[in-house]
């Protein structure tokens, strides 16, 4: 039993999702706290059939409170995680502002739930992309080390926040009106066209949000040598990103043994019928718990056996997000 739970960013896309699906697993907590900006604070939300208020999120929010769940943004988990820490609460955080930290664990519940031990108040929550990469990915480099991944994905609107998604909605009305289309939260247009991950492009060429998929990837495996390159594009879907993976293994590996592994593997449906040309769909992950993978085959331009290439698709919102929180918090 959890005690006190707050959730931090209630309010956000993520925030509504915390709620979603704390209530369908129905965990177990004596009281539940609604935390956002002062903007929200008064404003109802409902959980379980029953509204209650947001409050303001403040310095002595956290006062019996024994575990929160953030989702408000880097600076806000800057600032407040370790305030809630320090009265005694433990904190999964969904931003990035705790993820490359040493002290703090990063945790996938289906790669290294063991991490979660090592906890001193933060536990954080990874990158959605990367969270969607690895729940497939892990089990097979458990059996045979991959050496190198090259990943390029197709991100949702959520992963920018719910007026994002907001946003998709209404410039694919405007646009299909012969309106003129306006980007508000997005640097473009999302409606009918796709753009270069809106994150910050560094110094080597790779944005932010590659970045993350190649050292959350390193930190969560515990293997500073498994090599990633990324390219992260954000498409006009509303709520569940898409990934094409190709991996070069350490030793030769099948498409039969992929599919053996990924059959039982936790958090993983197998979504291959070649017949039929039907593979992964983000409308088909979307509000569901698993990854879905397909387009399961050998890598041709790797004679020596060990390339392997699949299409992933995952919802954004819950396991690159609320549910991998929640299930962290299970864990605990
Ligand atoms: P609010 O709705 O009051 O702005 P999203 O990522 O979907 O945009 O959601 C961001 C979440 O973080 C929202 O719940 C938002 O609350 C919350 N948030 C943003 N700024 C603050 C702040 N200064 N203090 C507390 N919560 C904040």
């Amino acid at each position: 039993m959890a005690g006190h739970v707050a959730v931090v960013g209630a309010t956000g896309a993520v925030g509504q999702e915390f709620l979603r699906v704390l209530e369908q697993r129905n965990f177990p907590f004596e009281k539940i706290t609604f935390l956002a900006s002062a903007r929200s604070a008064g404003k109802p939300v409902t959980f379980k059939g029953k509204t209650h208020t947001v409050a303001e999120l403040r310095e002595d929010s956290f006062k019996g409170v024994d575990l929160a769940l953030f989702s408000a943004g880097g600076s806000i988990s800057r600032k407040f995680a370790p305030i809630a820490a320090a009265a005694g609460c433990v904190v999964v955080d969904n931003s990035s502002a705790f993820r490359m930290d040493t002290a703090v664990p990063l945790v996938v519940p289906e790669v290294n739930p063991g991490d979660v031990k090592s906890h001193k108040g933060i536990i954080a929550n990874p990158n959605c992309s990367t969270i969607i990469m690895v729940v497939p990915v892990w089990p097979l480099h458990d059996v045979n080390p991959i050496e190198r991944i090259v990943v390029s994905t197709y991100q949702a609107a959520s992963g920018a926040g719910y007026q994002a998604m907001v946003e998709l909605r209404e410039q694919a009305r405007d646009f299909l009106d012969g309106k003129k289309v306006t980007p508000k939260v997005l640097p473009h247009p999302i409606a009918f066209n796709l753009f270069s991950h809106n994150s910050k492009v560094g110094e080597n060429g790779y944005n932010e949000e590659e970045m993350k998929m190649v050292k959350e990837t390193r930190k969560m495996f515990h293997c500073d040598s498994i090599q990633v390159t990324a390219t992260c594009v954000r498409v006009p879907v509303l709520r569940a990103h898409s990934e094409s993976i190709n991996m070069t293994f350490c030793r030769p590996i099948g498409e039969k043994q992929v599919r053996e592994i990924l059959a039982s593997a936790p958090g993983v449906r197998i979504v291959d019928d070649r017949e039929n040309n039907y593979f992964p769909m983000p409308l088909e992950s979307t509000d569901g718990d698993d990854v879905f993978v397909g387009r399961i085959r050998q890598d041709i331009s790797q004679p020596d056996g060990r390339g392997i290439d699949m299409f992933v698709s995952g919802d954004q919102l819950r396991k690159g997000a609320a549910l991998n929180a929640v299930q962290i918090a299970e864990i605990l």
